[in-house]
């Protein structure tokens, strides 16, 4: 389906697409290759021949980048989505590089790169990330072992008689947790236990944490969560690592609090995005939830609830390759294109659709220019009236936002101006949407 709106495009030097286009994928490129150099260094024979033809590739592709080179059709892997990206590269192109539709280029970007790996014998598996997403979990122990002793201590409180407002006082915790999961900064996190958290204290940390949420519908995905017993929530997932050990956290409450019978999880069906959830990511958490010093017990717990969960068939994963084509998911309807169909009979399944992160955001709102005080309703299109619940965790990491209301933007720019002044390093105001100090959280019933 089109959009009325304009894309935001890599060519607009107001914009985070521009320096995306510019200053990240190269450096994302370059990091491909070193990966990639060490992977062959540690090979023999036709794979290390393999590794050196693929670091090449790359090489070329990001020169290609940096020098405003045409997005050329993909070549065919075999796979079925390479005709809908070319088609889709015939209906909004032609492009470069540095001219072209931030979400349809960075998603091609991608593409192409995961068709140099199908074109080996060897790597068709590789992530490339794989090693990069693995240290960063590795190095955020202190964060992993204070969220595992939380979680004991909050779930422990379960099994008492918990009332319906404790109950959704938790859900407000556990999705705040997911949610800043998603941001490099969890400072905005409470701390607080169950008791402390019903206190005027608890009240007062709450308000702190949710000033830099802009949008908040938590009580409405409450509603949707509580108002049918049992039943199954899916989480459409984001990163590995960090934000993806969040996301457990919130399916084992979900679990243990009887608000699901089954959760399931939907990560990537390629390498995607530097740090993605692939399905292999969750027995990788689990071996590297075994390997932390601190919080031994709490972690042990929690990982035995995930496990026993998972073989227990109540957190399943199930991959599609929609995640990972260029379309908006506008096509998550009736006749949606890509496996839009497909997805929108699934989730409609399921009593709330959980979309967690920036680009999922970006994909919901056809990464588009919308004045910030569009609607969400009009920003996700066919998906307001089809009958999916669905509900977004976003912190800002891009250009688009919106539903705010009348003259947040104006205060928020002027915010920026302040804060980076402050810091000695003065940007533009824009830069408050890509900061990722701001936060999102809309619902959508999916019967406007
Ligand atoms: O903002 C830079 C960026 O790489 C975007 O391209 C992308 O939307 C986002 O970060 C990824 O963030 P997340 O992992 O939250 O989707
Ligand atoms: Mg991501």
């Amino acid at each position: 389906i089109a959009c009325p709106a304009l894309p935001y495009m890599t060519s607009d030097p107001n914009s985070f697409a521009y320096t995306s286009a510019r200053s990240r994928w190269p450096v994302i490129l370059t990091g491909i290759v070193d990966d990639l150099s060490r992977s062959t260094l540690e090979s023999e024979g036709e794979i290390a021949e393999e590794g050196k033809l693929l670091i090449e590739k790359i090489g070329a592709l990001q020169y290609d980048v940096e020098h405003d080179r045409a997005l050329v059709p993909l070549e065919d892997d075999g796979l079925y989505d390479v005709a809908l990206y070319n088609e889709e590269l015939e209906r909004q192109g032609p492009m470069t590089w540095g001219n072209a539709p931030w979400l349809y280029s960075e998603c091609y970007l991608y593409r192409k790169m995961y068709g140099y790996l199908q074109a080996t014998v060897h790597w068709k598996d590789y992530d490339f990330f794989a090693r990069q997403k693995l240290d960063a979990f590795m190095s955020s122990e202190i964060a992993v072992a204070e969220l595992a002793i939380r979680y004991k201590t909050l779930s422990g409180q379960l099994h008492g008689s918990v009332g319906e407002d404790q109950l959704h006082l938790l859900f407000r915790e556990f999705i705040d947790i997911s949610l800043w999961g998603n941001a490099t900064d969890l400072s905005l996190l409470t701390n607080l236990s169950l008791d402390q958290l019903q206190s005027l204290q608890g009240e007062k940390a709450r308000k702190e944490s949710e000033k830099n949420i802009l949008v908040n519908d938590v009580d409405l995905a409450w509603k949707a969560i509580s108002s049918v017993e049992g039943g199954r929530v899916d989480l459409i997932l984001d990163n590995a690592g960090f934000e993806f050990y969040t996301d457990i956290i919130f399916a084992l409450f979900l679990l243990d609090a009887g608000l699901a019978d089954t959760v399931i999880l939907h990560p990537k069906a390629m390498p995607w995005f530097v740090s993605d959830v692939l399905p292999v990511d969750l027995p990788v958490l689990i071996n590297a939830l075994g390997k932390f010093n601190r919080a031994r017990e709490e972690i042990d717990f929690l990982r035995g609830q995930l496990v026993k969960y998972n073989e227990e068939g109540k957190i399943i994963i199930r991959s599609s390759g929609f995640w990972t084509t260029s379309l908006s998911y506008w096509e998550i309807r009736e006749n949606g294109l890509g496996g839009g169909h497909e997805v929108w009979q699934d989730l409609k399944e399921s009593k709330l659709a959980i979309l967690k992160g920036d680009l999922n955001y970006r994909k919901l709102t056809y990464d588009a220019a919308w004045p910030r005080t569009t609607s969400f309703a009009t920003a996700v299109g066919t998906l307001a009236t089809n009958n999916v619940k669905l509900f977004s965790l976003r912190t800002c990491k891009a250009d688009v936002v919106v539903g705010l209301a009348d003259g947040v933007e104006e205060n928020l720019e002027k915010t920026w101006v302040d804060i980076t002044t402050a810091k000695g390093k003065p940007e533009p105001g824009k830069g408050w949407a890509w900061s990722g100090k701001w936060a999102v959280m809309p619902f959508s019933s999916g019967e406007n």
